[in-house]
């Protein structure tokens, strides 16, 4: 069997076999790319991707800063880059698993895609959908989600894809923010088992919006009829015509907006342009995880977050390749089911997140043992660091000592990677991203803001120019992109993260913002004392995340009471009113009641000070509080619990 690693002097690098088969397998690249990376990318662009027409030279990449464009004024279409192009090789691009485990997975060739495709977009024209139009998808990890992605981008209608577990509340509060007509969903889901139902939180949703239709797939029962704005995605489908023309874009035209957590209660709409965007979730995809004609990459992702959108859908498709997704939860009907769909399926190489590792790590090898999983290349992980021990099991029980794990950095407004080991070039070291992707450029920078020294942990800032991939902004809202990622450094793109660098690689320390990162979702403080704030009986709250064995953090939550008494009952309340503003992802594990939060002067809650009294930390600068008091309370409070 092949092994992709070999190691020397204690770390691993790409084998021959590896070097031999990736398409970038020399440091050169690094070098090349630097000297001209606006021309570097210039040059990939055309070659990787087509266009109706080409762009002029001189507009390759044009700064105006905060906002800057890559490709201006170069005309393609995305969903002819991701579909069109690949007809003729009759092959797969979607193999799809369900969770129940007797129901058949079903694949479906590009020509099958595409006739999908052509037929939903000319559904969505029918319903008055233009060009620039915002359409809504709240599905979950179906075919049609993919249908529905590529049916707007082939119109030039923008989506924006809002995470199936999120609650009514938060797809309602999408649907206002992004002025959207048309939303698509399904009946429901399967997950562990259970149906879960969409239909209700669709119905409430749309209530006091502008939605005029909703289209709607049966997933979970064959037998309902849809009527007023409610319409079903088969029936719609079956009457529609086999051919939409697709919509000549700009490069640097809306793609989607996909909604993020910031440091404020509402979260922002991140715009993703259509020739940048494209671009680096082209040569991100085949690079890393160097796809070829018999690769089967499986993206664990959901298309809620930035990880599914481009590695799960877009970046495979965009570079002709098959992409896996399975519907359902890891471990059912019981921990081997991901393994299982790995060999059925001939994954080659296979991405997820740490936090799953970690849950995998807790079940027991005896659910992976009988597995051999020859067929895997290359492993990757992202969204959260990776502590050396899940990397070692990741890297022996599931990679069997010969595939190299990529750690890949990046983030929802990036777009696509920007910071990760390539698998040609190596080096594979646990707790390590690695280098800029070639033609980006990243530094560490101290309080002082000068480039840090030796391994002082520092902000993880962007330089110009700034990755093809990168946000266009946040939808309707300047004021927002220039004080979250402009404000701080100037010229520069704050990643809010933290970072350090060993031996010239970038190893990441964690977000330096209010955001936290809940079995790899993102979360901010703000959006979940909002969601608690807004209980009758509560005055205010503070939400800090702890360290957790599985998820990697946790949100506890303090509050203190304007009305009613500290109770079990009321805990659980509030819990609820999380599941109903925001998602049973962002419901707080525990809940303290206090009388006081600790605050300075000017009123700013001390989130710090919270955390060090729930690591048993001797708490820092409380003499600054105009309360000391609280926090001897709030400590007690925590030890009885
Ligand atoms: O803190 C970083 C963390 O995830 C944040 C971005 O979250 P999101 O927009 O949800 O996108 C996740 C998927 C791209 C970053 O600011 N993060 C992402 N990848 C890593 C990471 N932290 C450490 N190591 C990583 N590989």
């Amino acid at each position: 069997m092949n092994s992709y690693v070999t190691k020397k002097a204690g770390k691993y690098w790409p084998s021959k076999v590896m070097k031999k088969m990736a398409w970038v397998n020399s440091e050169k690249i690094y070098k090349d790319a630097a000297k001209n990376p606006v021309k570097f990318w210039g040059k990939l662009a055309q070659e990787g991707l087509t266009w109706e027409k080409p762009w002029e030279s001189k507009n390759t990449y044009v700064q105006k800063l905060p906002y800057f464009w890559w490709f201006k004024g170069g005309k393609l279409n995305f969903c002819v880059n991701a579909l069109d192009r690949h007809l003729d090789k009759n092959k797969t691009a979607l193999i799809w698993v369900p969770e129940p485990v007797k129901e058949k997975i079903i694949k479906l060739t590009y020509r099958q895609l595409y006739d999908k495709v052509n037929k939903f977009a000319n559904v969505l024209k029918k319903l008055g959908v233009k060009k620039g139009d915002r359409v809504a998808i709240y599905l979950p990890l179906i075919p049609e989600a993919l249908i529905s992605m590529l049916a707007c981008t082939r119109i030039g209608a923008i989506h924006t894809v809002v995470f199936s577990a999120f609650s009514a509340e938060a797809l309602k509060a999408r649907i206002i923010d992004g002025d959207v007509r048309v939303l698509i969903s399904a009946d429901g889901y399967y997950r562990r088992g259970k149906k879960e139902d969409l239909s209700k939180k669709v119905s409430q949703a749309i209530k006091g919006t502008k939605i005029k239709k909703v289209v709607m797939v049966r997933r979970l029962s064959k037998k309902k009829n849809y009527s007023g704005k409610f319409t079903s995605f088969d029936k719609e489908v079956e009457k529609a015509d086999s051919f939409c023309k697709p919509e000549t874009m700009n490069s640097e035209d809306p793609l989607f907006i996909l909604y993020t957590s910031g440091t404020t209660g509402k979260p922002k709409g991140v715009v993703h342009d259509t020739g940048g965007y494209a671009t680096q979730a082209y040569y991100t995809t085949k690079w890393n995880f160097n796809l070829h004609e018999d690769d089967v990459m499986w993206c664990t992702a959901d298309i809620g977050w930035i990880t599914g959108h481009t590695y799960a859908f877009y970046g495979p498709l965009l570079t002709g390749n098959t992409t896996l997704i399975y519907e359902g939860a890891p471990d059912f009907p019981n921990p081997s089911r991901w393994w299982k769909i790995i060999e059925q399926n001939k994954v080659t190489v296979f991405y997820t997140a740490p936090t799953v590792i970690r849950m995998y790590m807790r079940f027991g090898d005896k659910y992976i043992n009988k597995y051999k999983l020859k067929s895997l290349r290359i492993l990757g992980t992202v969204g959260e660091p990776i502590d050396k021990e899940a990397w070692g099991w990741y890297f022996k029980k599931i990679g069997k000592s010969r595939c190299p794990i990529l750690d890949t950095w990046w983030q929802t407004e990036t777009g696509g990677t920007l910071i990760n080991t390539l698998p040609g070039i190596g080096p594979f070291v646990p707790t390590i991203a690695g280098k800029s992707f070639p033609g980006t450029k990243h530094v560490i920078l101290n309080k002082d803001k000068k480039q840090t020294k030796g391994k002082e942990v520092g902000f993880l800032v962007q330089l110009s120019p700034f990755a093809p991939g990168m946000l266009h902004g946040v939808w309707n809202n300047h004021k927002k992109y220039v004080e979250t990622y402009w404000k701080k450094f100037k010229n520069k793109y704050d990643t809010s993260d933290g970072a350090y660098l060993d031996k010239g690689l970038i190893r990441i320390t964690g977000r330096t913002d209010d955001v936290m990162k809940v079995a790899g979702h993102r979360l901010s403080t703000a959006e979940l004392e909002n969601a608690i704030d807004n209980h009758p009986s509560v005055n205010e709250s503070a939400v800090v995340p702890v360290p957790d064995k599985i998820k990697g953090e946790i949100p506890i939550a303090f509050v203190v009471l304007e009305k009613g008494k500290p109770s079990q009952e009321l805990e659980k309340q509030l819990k609820k009113q999380v599941d109903k503003e925001i998602g049973p992802t962002a419901r707080p594990s525990k809940v303290f009641f206090v009388r006081n939060l600790p605050k300075t002067r000017s009123g700013k809650i001390m989130r710090r000070i919270l955390k060090s009294i729930l690591k048993q930390e001797e708490p820092k600068g409380v003499s600054t509080l105009v309360n000391p008091d609280s926090v001897e309370e709030i400590k007690k409070i925590v030890s009885q619990k």
